[in-house]
């Protein structure tokens, strides 16, 4: 199934094959732009996202001025769990284009001065998989079972479950198998869908083959790696029982017997003298759910991964006080390891922020604009720098989480952004007022565009001062040429009223900034208290200047 680059040229590691003029350390403080392929651009008039619709449309990222693309995966799939879900990861599924599409992707997106990020799915692998459907084959006691998670199932006829874990979409985490003379076999386990089998990572075989994989994609030119589900590669000695109900959250109070268990950074470890053989800084970033920001610092310590996602912020209520605590415990958490914090406040998982901060357009331009003063690197989902909120009334027909579809396998499927309606924030986004598709392509949608999408587009808000493009632009070039946003590791608290954040951000040129948030649903006083001195830099809302904060409004000042 492996395509082949006939006409690569490049030698391994090339380091012409990076952005020319390379900052240090340039993932500290970057804005990543999450691509969601599927809806982003449809190259093709299919009606599905491709890789040369992305490719056509970089210049539009570049303009927006982000530093860096994250595009979630690509590789040939079944498409169980919309790509997460991997046949082969050295191959694009067709239904996005080839190698030479990736290529073409990588060396315009470093012509252009941005970074590229993919996703590599290490927990689990498609049950199209090779090795999967070989294990099968191949049957109980076969080294390639190895490489899965293969048990018998308890019971006088193996007919329950080899333990009680459930999957995160629903539903018990196992399945049986049947033999290959067809009576029923073992059970396989898998965290995820049924067709997402968990990988053994304590098999050699599992471990060399993802180093492998890394250099492939190094040697493509990749800048770095999002990391799925970088908590629950190890499993705990045995695969023990929970023994307990409401495991299906992803974001748990505890350690799970599947979930961030410490084994995991020793193959982080591994992973990041890899990274570091090659020039640039290609980075690690790891989608990992723990229970508190500390158990978070531990995959981005020195030698493991760069940056981890802050899901603790992004499941932060618009709340002055939760969210300067959760600012505070981020930031605490990750100054002893020395790695910068990632804030994010919408992804192809969760309920888009416009819509889950309950407060509409004003708060989530208000919270986007907080987002990006704090110092770290912010991750943006496409689609929020249009101000596109959640669609939540999708027909069931056209929805395709299959948690969704699991809904009815026994568990009812409501956990942290793995509820079953992740469709909503995954409809292709608006590029043009009119036509198919509003742009997103010649053809259809994968997904139904509601009809007032052509008014968020791309086209109707370029040019338009007040629109959220325009805001979004305007922020990242402040945050380009302001040094003290984005930079260091802490926020200078300032006295502020009841329901305002303010703070001070100091840059080492010794120029500073001021951002105040008013989270209240009221205009809020601040003249007594806080009387920035500084020149106006933007206003998430209408600020008419003085000392009078709009409800759900963030200003930024420079000092
Ligand atoms: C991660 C992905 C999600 C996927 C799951 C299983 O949480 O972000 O989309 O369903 O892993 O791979």
């Amino acid at each position: 199934m492996t395509q082949h680059l006939a006409d690569r040229t490049q030698p391994t590691g090339d380091p012409t094959r990076t952005v020319a003029g390379s900052q240090p350390d340039w993932w500290r403080h970057a804005v990543i732009y999450q691509v969601y392929p599927r809806s982003f651009a449809d190259g093709n008039g299919d009606g599905m996202g491709d890789l040369p619709g992305v490719r056509r449309r970089l210049p539009y990222l570049a303009g927006l001025g982000v530093d860096a693309v994250w595009l979630s995966p690509f590789y040939a799939s079944p498409q169980a769990d919309a790509g997460y879900d991997v046949a082969d990861y050295r191959a694009i599924d067709p239904m996005f284009g080839d190698l030479h599409d990736a290529d073409a992707l990588i060396r315009d997106a470093h012509d252009l001065g941005l970074r590229i990020i993919v996703d590599l799915v290490p927990n689990h692998s498609s049950d199209q998989h090779e090795w999967f459907q070989r294990a099968l084959r191949q049957g109980p006691g076969s080294p390639l079972r190895d490489r899965y998670h293969f048990r018998p199932g308890k019971g006088p006829n193996g007919e329950l479950p080899p333990n009680d874990w459930e999957s995160i979409f629903g539903g018990p985490a196992w399945t049986r198998t049947a033999n290959p003379d067809g009576t029923p076999g073992e059970w396989y386990l898998h965290l995820f869908a049924p067709q997402q089998p968990d990988l053994n990572w304590d098999n050699q075989a599992v471990r060399d083959e993802f180093r492998s994989l890394l250099r492939f994609w190094l040697d493509m030119g990749v800048d770095g790696f999002r990391i799925d589900v970088a908590h629950g590669l190890v499993k705990a000695a045995g695969l023990p029982d929970m023994g307990a109900a409401g495991q299906l959250k992803l974001l748990g109070t505890d350690v799970l017997p599947f979930f961030d268990q410490d084994g995991v950074h020793e193959i982080y470890r591994s992973w990041r003298k890899i990274l570091d053989e090659y020039p640039h800084q290609r980075i690690g970033v790891a989608e990992a759910w723990t229970p508190n920001e500390g158990r978070t610092a531990l995959y981005v310590r020195p030698d493991e991964l760069h940056q981890a996602f802050n899901f603790h912020y992004l499941n932060t209520p618009w709340n002055a006080a939760a969210l300067r605590r959760v600012i505070d415990t981020s930031l605490d958490s990750m100054r002893p390891v020395g790695a910068p914090t990632t804030w994010v406040l919408s992804n192809h998982d969760v309920v888009r922020h416009l819509t889950r901060l309950g407060g509409g357009l004003d708060r989530a331009r208000a919270a986007s604009l907080l987002m990006l003063a704090l110092p770290g690197s912010a991750y943006i989902y496409q689609g929020e720098e249009l101000g596109l909120p959640e669609v939540t009334d999708l027909p069931d027909e056209a929805r395709q989480d299959p948690a969704f579809c699991r809904r009815g396998a026994g568990g009812d499927a409501s956990s942290d952004g793995q509820e079953g309606l992740r469709d909503g924030c995954r409809v292709p986004i608006p590029w043009t007022a009119q036509g198919a598709s509003f742009g997103f392509g010649d053809g259809g949608s994968w997904l139904p565009q509601p009809a007032n999408w052509g008014k968020l587009s791309v086209e109707e808000q370029t040019g338009d001062p007040s629109s959220t493009l325009e805001l979004y632009r305007a922020a990242l070039a402040v945050r380009r040429t302001h040094p003290a946003l984005g930079a260091g590791d802490a926020v200078e608290w300032l006295p502020a009223p009841d329901g305002v954040l303010a703070f001070r951000r100091r840059a080492a040129d010794g120029s500073a900034m001021v951002c105040a948030v008013n989270t209240t649903d009221m205009a809020v006083d601040v003249a007594g208290v806080l009387t920035p001195a500084g020149r106006l830099l933007l206003a998430s809302g209408r600020y008419p200047g003085g000392g009078v904060l709009p409800a759900d409004t963030t200003v930024w000042w420079a000092e």
